[in-house]
């Protein structure tokens, strides 16, 4: 598959690969609708049962492209509002419905770094595998902009108000225990015991009765209406704050190797 996305399937599990490591797996626009493809094409495949997520190289995904942030922060409003051809929804957004929609079971496996949207996308994925390397970071703030994915409304219901805003306000790295301490990370396996652990489980949710998992999957998305909301509010504060000086700073820092300063802001 085209743009630095893979899909694959045997024995009824589909693997699809985030494939662009030089670059740790960031996504640009054309790789959210790329992924939203294959998970749409394998949730209507006959031949699949489970969906696992992973990337190559180092990382899982370092993350939305900054590259396209720093595009959109200088495109005019009346362009960003534009869609592509042919698409109902922006990328972000367009990886998350079908994210949600998936009624097929879907695991991650983490086997390295998963920034900004590489662990909040964690949150709307049903079983997570991370390898001892992994690293999780949700460094919104850093580049002066907001949680996005209902993660805003999803991490301070899991993990409690003190301990969401301590991760999403410093926005630092952690490690694969801390996530499971928060409870979205099922089990940590060595490195080279991830994928083949990943692939025993999904052949064991592939032997399952499908209809009793589709189900029991729509029973348990409870959050439904307070997570549109949700979703919809994070994403018209992002656009806005992507606008915003201080993000500018925070883009142009990042480009340049250097600490963003935001003495100048209030
Ligand atoms: N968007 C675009 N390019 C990215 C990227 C991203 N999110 N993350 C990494 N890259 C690129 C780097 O620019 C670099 O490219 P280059 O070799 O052409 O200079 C390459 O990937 C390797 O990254 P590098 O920073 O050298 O690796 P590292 O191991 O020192 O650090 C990260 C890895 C992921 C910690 C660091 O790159 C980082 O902080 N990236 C930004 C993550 C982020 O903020 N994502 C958005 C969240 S909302």
């Amino acid at each position: 598959m085209a743009n630095f996305i893979e899909s694959e399937t045997a024995q009824r599990i589909t693997t699809i690969r985030i494939n662009r490591p030089d670059k740790k797996n960031a996504l640009t626009d054309e790789m959210y609708y790329g992924l939203a493809d294959a998970l749409r094409a394998a949730n209507a495949d006959p031949a699949t049962r489970v969906i696992v997520l992973t990337g190559t190289g180092d990382s899982y995904t370092a993350g939305n492209d900054i590259g396209s942030f720093v595009a959109q922060s200088n495109a005019s409003k009346e362009d960003n509002a534009r869609k592509p051809d042919g698409r109902d929804r922006h990328p972000v957004p367009d990886l998350l419905d079908a994210l949600i929609s998936v009624d097929k079971p879907t695991i991650a496996a983490v086997n390295g770094l998963a920034i900004g949207i590489g662990t909040t996308m964690l949150f709307h994925i049903d079983l997570v595998y991370a390898s001892e390397s992994a690293r999780f970071a949700m460094p919104f703030v850093n580049l002066g902009v907001v949680p996005e994915a209902g993660t805003s409304l999803l991490l301070p219901r899991a993990v409690g108000r003190q301990r969401a805003a301590e991760l999403f306000l410093f926005g630092d790295q952690f490690g694969p225990e801390t996530a499971h301490e928060c409870g979205f990370v099922n089990a940590i396996l060595p490195a080279d015991r991830l994928m083949p652990h990943v692939l025993e489980v999904a052949g064991k949710l592939a032997q399952k009765a499908p209809g009793a998992i589709r189900e029991t999957k729509k029973l348990m998305r409870q959050h439904g209406p307070a997570l549109d909301a949700a979703m919809h509010r994070e994403a018209r504060v992002f656009a806005a704050q992507l606008r915003t000086p201080e993000s500018k700073e925070a883009m142009r820092a990042f480009a340049e190797r250097r600490a963003p300063d935001f003495s100048a802001f209030e």
